[in-house]
């Protein structure tokens, strides 16, 4: 059958018929948002490359995330930025009980407890080289990194995490953080894996705001290649055995093709990041007049949803709860 027996645009007449036949949604529980939590007291400072998100003291972080949390805010994801008198070669304050994003966690399942915390595992924020793992003449060490992931998985938990979630692409760390969780008595403690990470230059803002870009080199020796799908599976399958609950996509629009193919290879959660540089992207285009930003942010975040992300990470997770609010 063809036209004029069929006609599509039937179904786009009115905004009630085009919402019957809708295919993928957008809802605020679907989203995480990541947030920057700074040493110090009193801190509410805006990232200038990522306008709307703020380095927040632990204490102003709760005050930030109360009224979004009522707003239909479901989750958000943390990242410590320690002083740079506080980073060292081995991250030591990454898994000081009483470091920044520890008494963050522990403050927010306090005052919010419903609110799923989940936190960043990573130690590039917290070295002073910036690599996200040990460093050893010039390289970065895979299996010396684990047991510091590890601790630093652990003494989130111990504060109050809901999952943890390793960004650092060393091979398994997945399986190293479970088997420490487990070892601890966290087994309810779930691990949102970043298991296919690539070497992005999306991440650009992100650095800025978290002062984690690498004193030398890049993080082509860890996180992969833009131009593969094959090993991103592979990467999915290795996660997903060594026990990843959620395993991540990073980040999510120029690799829609990897998200598709990882929803139809597995049938767990799938996450997706919208990272800092696709964010700032739309930010950029729109204080300049060239985007309308509330529908190409939701067109972006929708599409995502469409290739087969569960869940999105995303900065403009406040904006949205309003623009559906
Ligand atoms: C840390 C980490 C990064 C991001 C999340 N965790 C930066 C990096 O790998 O350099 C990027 C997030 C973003 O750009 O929004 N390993």
């Amino acid at each position: 059958m063809a036209f004029p027996i069929v006609r599509p645009r039937r179904l786009r007449r009115t905004e009630t018929i085009r919402r019957l036949v809708r295919e993928t949604d957008l809802r605020p529980a679907q989203l995480v948002y990541p947030m920057f939590v700074r040493t110090g007291r009193g801190l509410r400072e805006e990232i200038p490359s990522m306008p709307g998100n703020y380095h927040l003291s632990p204490e102003l972080l709760v005050d930030e995330v109360r009224p979004l949390a009522e707003a239909g805010l479901a989750a958000v994801i943390l990242f410590g930025v320690p002083g740079e008198d506080e980073k060292d070669a081995r991250a030591a304050a990454a898994y000081d009980d009483d470091g920044v994003v520890q008494q963050a966690v522990a403050r927010l399942k306090d005052a919010l407890p419903d609110l799923v915390v989940i936190t960043d595992v990573c130690l590039c924020a917290y070295t002073d080289h910036g690599h996200c793992g040990v460093v050893e003449d010039g390289r970065i060490l895979n299996d010396a990194t684990l047991e510091l992931l590890a601790r630093m998985a652990v003494s989130h938990a111990r504060a109050g995490a809901d999952l943890v979630a390793p960004s650092d692409m060393m091979d398994g760390r997945v399986g190293a953080i479970r088997q420490a969780l487990d070892g601890e008595g966290f087994t309810d403690v779930g691990i949102m894996a970043y298991s296919a990470k690539y070497a992005s230059a999306f991440y650009g803002p992100f650095r800025d705001a978290a002062h984690s870009a690498p004193g030398f080199g890049d993080r082509r020796s860890y996180q992969m290649d833009p131009a593969n799908i094959r090993e991103a599976l592979r990467e999915l399958e290795l996660d997903l055995g060594e026990g990843a609950d959620i395993p991540m996509i990073k980040p999510a629009l120029p690799y829609l093709d990897v998200i598709r193919a990882a929803r139809e290879a597995f049938d767990v959660p799938i996450a997706a990041y919208h990272v800092s540089g696709e964010y700032a992207m739309i930010q950029a285009a729109a204080a300049r007049g060239w985007l309308d930003e509330p529908a190409a942010a939701l067109e972006a975040l929708l599409g995502i949803r469409r290739a087969g992300a569960d869940l999105i990470l995303t900065y403009f997770v406040p904006k949205v709860l309003q623009w559906l609010g």
